[in-house]
């Protein structure tokens, strides 16, 4: 051939032949997705990174994402949807993941599953170093391996009971999940719908002019639309919490972090693609930055009224703090700084929108169906009756899939073309403008008597939130009401704020803020108990909350505080490591152990707001009892736990309730799948 690409590329695709014409160049996994409609290749990173998207090449596994659609001309190409049908090693595997609920989110499954196939074709019993080495290549953010291990290994599950609660049973939507099937937020869309791509700040605080964008648009054959602020029909707003609702959808004249958006192309596939950045019409002013606190309280104001860019302010206090440490008998204080964390969850952003007897539909992953719903309608300047929101397979979010993402540049598209639109963010965009973990500055002192109580606290923690709010109020609502860690304190003062810098924002993740909060806390828990020479744990348990004594914010719980009966059980374990760990180290080599303890506490549920947890149930004529229930399943199971209650709550078996949802046409609020809401909540 010369060195030339054939147009036409024939191979066997889950043993059919099969021929498709891709592009020069083109992925494996776009053309596996976009041309043969096999969506069960996740996609996570395009960068041979995650390995959501491995499939067997000749009974290797591959990164489809890595391989050119021409590399696998006279090949033979597998993907789980055909491994589970034909292979009767992938079905075992299919019951077994069901068996250990090795699929959480499940957007790491289908490559989880393709990799074990290949292993256990060629060994059947594999040891724990085999199975690590020969799934290394797949990343999953949920699990923490164990249970796919177990899996892959074939170990004894653990399941127990029919479906009441407490029981342990499969899954509901397990084996969608583990064949591939379940629809993510990329997965919806058909082939060849108008794509979306945005062109962000390449400064972290700027300036900008935009030029000639209808001439740009003109000389882009594809392109059917620009969108700049001036398109938002609506308020050109959104955020999480209503007294600071302050991110543009589109940046008007000054973008304030790296990646912030000043404009929405809307086109073809081959249209989105045929630009460079640097090719659309936009000239940029770079301004001075503040990426630090302490850098922002002597820079401009980003927003008004937020004087020395302080967005908010936290503060509890008890008793007499600065007395009682005067008078405590030792002393510790620390200063402690963390940084940003990145949510990393294996989906990235990406969602579908179509416009519906006048109302826009949108088919996006999400943490919050409600919220979205709302945040759309506001930023379109319409009712909310002209929104529905129907959440996809979320792939993982821990927190940042609560804010919109691309909801709102789907819907002004679909809304002003009248056509289906389609967005996924790159890895790249999803880590640059999407929510992060706050970093913390805190300096924290705590007091305690001789005989080894805590006799008060002072804590101050400036949060670094970024350009916006998103959650980093309730960030400052939350640490000082957590930062005394679970124990008895009747002295105390705490005081968290939130500050607005020109990084990306940071939002929701695990605990806001307070993990930050109780490295500093306990850490300084371990330092007193060694200034008083006490074991850390027996300190621990000595200052433990109990059942009947009041938190710092004068909160008595009369029943469910465990915190000292948790720490009590872990006596025997805490002697003997630590024993082990000695005779380890007294053994003189270069490697050394440690063994720690902390204890921790967080309130479930959304702080200072509503939490609504409604469902839906009714009969039907035929007899099917119905479940509309709009919470989102983000791979914690409360598809399958709200059943559990449901069906106990009726008598009837977890395999009688037809299950509907998440729909905000059909299905009630249910709140956010945020801080272990849904089933405790
Ligand atoms: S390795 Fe291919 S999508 Fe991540
Ligand atoms: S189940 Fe593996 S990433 Fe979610």
């Amino acid at each position: 051939m010369d060195g030339q690409l054939p147009a036409s590329v024939t191979f066997r695709l889950n043993g059919a032949d099969v021929t498709i014409a891709p592009r020069t160049g083109e992925r494996l996994s776009e053309a596996l997705r976009e041309r043969m409609a096999a969506r069960d290749v996740k996609v996570g990173c395009n960068a041979g990174d995650c390995g959501a998207c491995t499939v067997l090449v000749d009974g290797a596994p591959v990164c489809a994402c890595l391989m050119t659609a021409q590399q696998v001309e006279g090949h033979a190409v597998e993907t789980v949807s055909g491994l589970v049908k034909d292979d009767p090693v992938a079905q075992a595997l299919l019951e077994r993941f069901q068996d250990h609920g090795a699929a959480q989110c499940g957007i790491c499954t289908p490559g989880m599953m393709v990799s074990a196939v290949a292993l256990l074709r060629a060994t059947p019993e594999p040891d724990e170093t085999t199975v690590e080495q020969a799934l290394g290549g797949v990343l999953c953010r949920c699990t923490g391996y164990r249970k796919i291990m177990d899996a892959v290994m074939g170990r004894p599950a653990n399941l127990y009971g029919h479906g009441d609660v407490g029981d342990a049973i499969r899954r509901l939507d397990g084996a969608e999940k583990i064949t591939g099937q379940e629809a993510f937020g990329d997965d919806v869309a058909p082939p060849g719908t108008l794509e979306i791509r945005l062109i962000r700040s390449p400064h972290a605080h700027a300036d900008f002019t935009l030029g000639d964008i209808a001439g740009f648009a003109a000389a882009t054959p594809g392109v059917a639309t620009i969108l700049t602020a001036k398109d938002v029909p609506g308020r050109n707003l959104f955020g999480v919490i209503p007294d600071f609702v302050d991110q543009p959808v589109l940046a008007e004249t000054t973008t304030r972090f790296r990646g912030e958006p000043v404009a929405a192309v809307v086109g073809t596939p081959d249209a989105i693609r045929s630009f460079a950045d640097g090719d659309f019409p936009v000239t940029w002013h770079e301004r001075s930055a503040a990426l630090t606190v302490a850098e922002a309280q002597t820079a401009d104001d980003l927003h008004p009224h937020r004087t020395g860019n302080q967005m908010c302010r936290g503060m509890v206090t008890c008793g007499d703090p600065e007395k009682a440490l005067e008078a405590a008998d030792v002393t510790v204080e620390g200063h402690f700084t963390s940084g940003f964390v990145e949510h990393a969850y294996i989906e990235p952003e990406a969602g579908y929108a179509r416009m519906v007897d006048g109302r826009v539909e949108i088919l996006a992953c999400t943490q919050a169906p409600i919220m979205d719903r709302d945040a759309v309608a506001g930023i379109l300047g319409v009712s909310t009756d002209a929104v529905r929101i129907l959440p996809t397979g979320t792939g993982g979010g821990f927190g940042s899939k609560l804010d919109v993402s691309v909801q709102p540049f789907l819907a002004m598209a679909a809304w002003k073309t009248g056509q289906p639109v389609r967005m996924t963010y790159g890895r790249i965009e999803s880590m640059q403008s999407t929510t992060k973990r706050h970093p913390s500055d805190i300096k924290m002192k705590i007091g305690a008597t001789r005989d080894g109580r805590i006799a008060g606290i002072e804590f101050s923690g400036d949060f670094n939130t970024g350009a916006y709010a998103s959650w980093g109020p309730t960030v400052s609502a939350r640490v000082p009401i957590h930062a005394s860690g679970p124990y008895r304190v009747l002295n105390y003062r705490a005081e968290a704020r939130g500050i607005h810098t020109n990084c990306v924002p940071s939002g929701a993740f695990r605990g806001f803020g307070v993990p930050q909060s109780a490295i500093a806390q306990e850490s300084l828990l371990d330092d007193l108990a060694e200034k008083l020479n006490i074991d850390p744990l027996e300190f621990r348990i000595a200052n433990a909350l109990e059942n009947g004594t009041p938190t710092v914010c004068g909160q008595v719980f009369e029943q469910g505080v465990g915190i000292k009966t948790c720490l009590t059980a872990l006596r025997p374990a805490w002697e003997s490591e630590r024993a082990a760990a000695e005779l380890f180290n007294a053994q003189g080599t270069d490697l050394k152990r440690g063994v720690g303890v902390a204890g921790g506490w967080y309130g479930c549920g959304n702080t200072s707001m509503p939490n609504p947890s409604t469902i839906k149930a009714g009969v039907t004529r035929d007899g099917r009892v119905m479940l509309h229930q709009g919470a989102t399943d983000i791979g914690q199971g409360s598809t399958t736990v709200i059943t559990q209650i449901f069906a106990s709550t009726l008598g009837l078996p977890v395999t009688g309730i037809t299950l509907v949802g998440g729909d905000t046409d059909v299905t009630p609020d249910a709140g956010k799948t945020s801080a272990s809401r849904q089933t405790f909540v």
